[in-house]
């Protein structure tokens, strides 16, 4: 059945879209150069923690539609089209790393260079405006020893999918962004996308190659913008007394020109996108001798938001000083094990150069974050052990089985009833009657 898929580099974006390929039925080949990860693959052991992964993998493995290698030039060979979705990651001066995406463009032109049939390269990495054209394009050219729109085909598609729900963002996307280097790559990528979705095709929008690489950028900034203006206004109402965020963000969500969506305010985003993508952004207007304001202000705001969490700990406790601080949830968000810029990080370490003593649980991040604090903090293996004996909890990332945490959870374990909540996960008026309760954006 239709097109044969192969995919070159298998993380988050990768893994997933190769077996959604493959649960549809296409014949869908994973490539990734890291022999320990293909094994695992091949074992049916996912490699990361995403819900529903593991079965997904396990199933299309049996049912023979997928399969994995470290062989790029068979995975070529026995495809239509490959799709690139190696890691893009940020370099200390904010722009972005292109070593994996050369890499792969150089073994796939080098694969090519053998095949006579049609071939279709996709880049889905996120890179800057420019490079699938200006970088991507020649390397695939010399390394085939043929012509792209002649001999081989090129797009970029960016993807929009969120880790924790990756597989459901993958099939339920709001829209499909085709960047095209002609109108025959384009045509070629729609039809596989109509095939993949049939009656569930999501809008399919076709530009030319670098608008495509912008609108990722793009969309990324401004769902950043919208949480560090709702975390602004949070910390305007932490100063009104008698003024919730939480009210605010429900109003303001309720008009549609705004929608509801990257309005809870709380500790700031981290991720493997946001915090990268924004830099990248900022540095590339730079380069073109811009600068991005309005970026660098949703920056900034982000850097000094998680403190907060610290600042009202203080208010509440006066000296950190050998106090028991109980860290609820260190990921990034909750599902997922992601401690990549996780607001965790800058907070724990505030609490540590006060002379704090921190104790953090969380449900899947915990082996993670032991490569980062080492024996700098103590991991507990519940929230009850975590909260045990503490001066003042700090709700960091807002898992379920916090939720479900009640003020007498707090007042039984703790040695003072002091929470902070971080992610606006408990109500106020319950918890501020019987314990000392502080929240992000709660005016007091
Ligand atoms: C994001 C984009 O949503 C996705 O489209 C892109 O492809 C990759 O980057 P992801 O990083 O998985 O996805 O997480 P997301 O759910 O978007 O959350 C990012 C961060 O923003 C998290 O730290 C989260 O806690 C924070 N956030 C999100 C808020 O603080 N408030 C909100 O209202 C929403």
């Amino acid at each position: 059945m239709g097109y044969k898929i192969s995919s070159f580099g298998l993380g988050y974006v990768g893994l997933c879209s190769a077996l959604c390929f493959a649960d549809k039925n296409f014949t869908s080949i994973g490539v990734d150069i890291d022999q320990e990860k293909v094994q695992t693959i091949i074992e049916g052991r996912s490699p990361i923690y995403e819900p529903s992964l593991h079965t997904l993998l396990q199933e299309c493995l049996d049912r023979g539609t997928f399969r994995c290698s470290t062989n790029p030039c068979e995975a070529v060979m026995e495809s239509d089209i490959s799709f690139i979705t190696v890691g893009t990651p940020g370099l200390p001066n904010g722009s972005i790393d292109l070593t994996y995406i050369r890499q792969v463009a150089r073994d796939i032109g080098k694969a090519l260079k053998e095949k006579s049939s049609y071939h279709l390269v996709v880049v889905k990495s996120t890179v800057p405006p420019g490079t699938t054209e200006k970088k991507i394009k020649p390397i695939l050219e010399t390394h085939s020893g043929k012509r792209c729109g002649t001999d081989f085909d090129l797009c970029i598609n960016p993807e929009f999918l969120r880790e924790g729900s990756a597989l459901h963002d993958t099939l339920n996307p709001d829209r499909i962004v085709i960047g095209e280097y002609d109108k025959k790559s384009g045509d070629i990528l729609e039809a596989l996308y109509r095939d993949f979705y049939k009656e569930k095709t999501p809008p399919i929008v076709r530009t030319n190659l670098p608008t495509a690489e912008l609108i990722k950028y793009a969309s990324n900034a401004f769902l950043a913008a919208k949480i560090s203006f709702i975390n602004t206004i949070a910390n305007i109402c932490e100063k009104t007394p008698g003024v919730d965020i939480t009210t605010i963000a429900k109003v303001m969500g309720l008009d549609r020109r705004i929608s509801p969506h990257f309005l809870n305010a709380g500790l700031g985003y981290g991720g493997s996108c946001f915090p990268k993508d924004l830099k990248a952004l900022i540095a590339y207007s730079k380069k073109l001798s811009y600068t991005p304001e309005l970026l660098q202000a949703v920056e900034n705001i982000n850097e000094t938001q998680p403190y907060k969490a610290v600042l009202l700990c203080k208010n509440l406790l006066s000296d950190l000083k050998n106090k028991k601080i109980a860290i609820l949830g260190l990921a990034f968000k909750p599902n997922t094990d992601d401690m990549r810029e996780a607001r965790s990080i800058p907070i724990i370490n505030q609490l540590l150069k006060e002379g704090a003593n921190v104790t953090a649980y969380d449900p899947a991040a915990l082996e993670n974050a032991k490569f980062i604090f080492k024996n700098k903090i103590e991991y507990a293996s519940s929230a009850a052990d975590c909260i045990k004996n503490a001066d003042c909890g700090i709700l960091v990332t807002e898992w379920k089985e916090f939720k479900k945490l009640t003020p007498e959870d707090f007042i039984q374990n703790m040695k003072q009833s002091i929470l902070i909540d971080g992610r606006r996960i408990y109500n106020p008026e319950e918890f501020g009657k019987k314990l000392k309760f502080a929240a992000i954006g709660l005016g007091s």
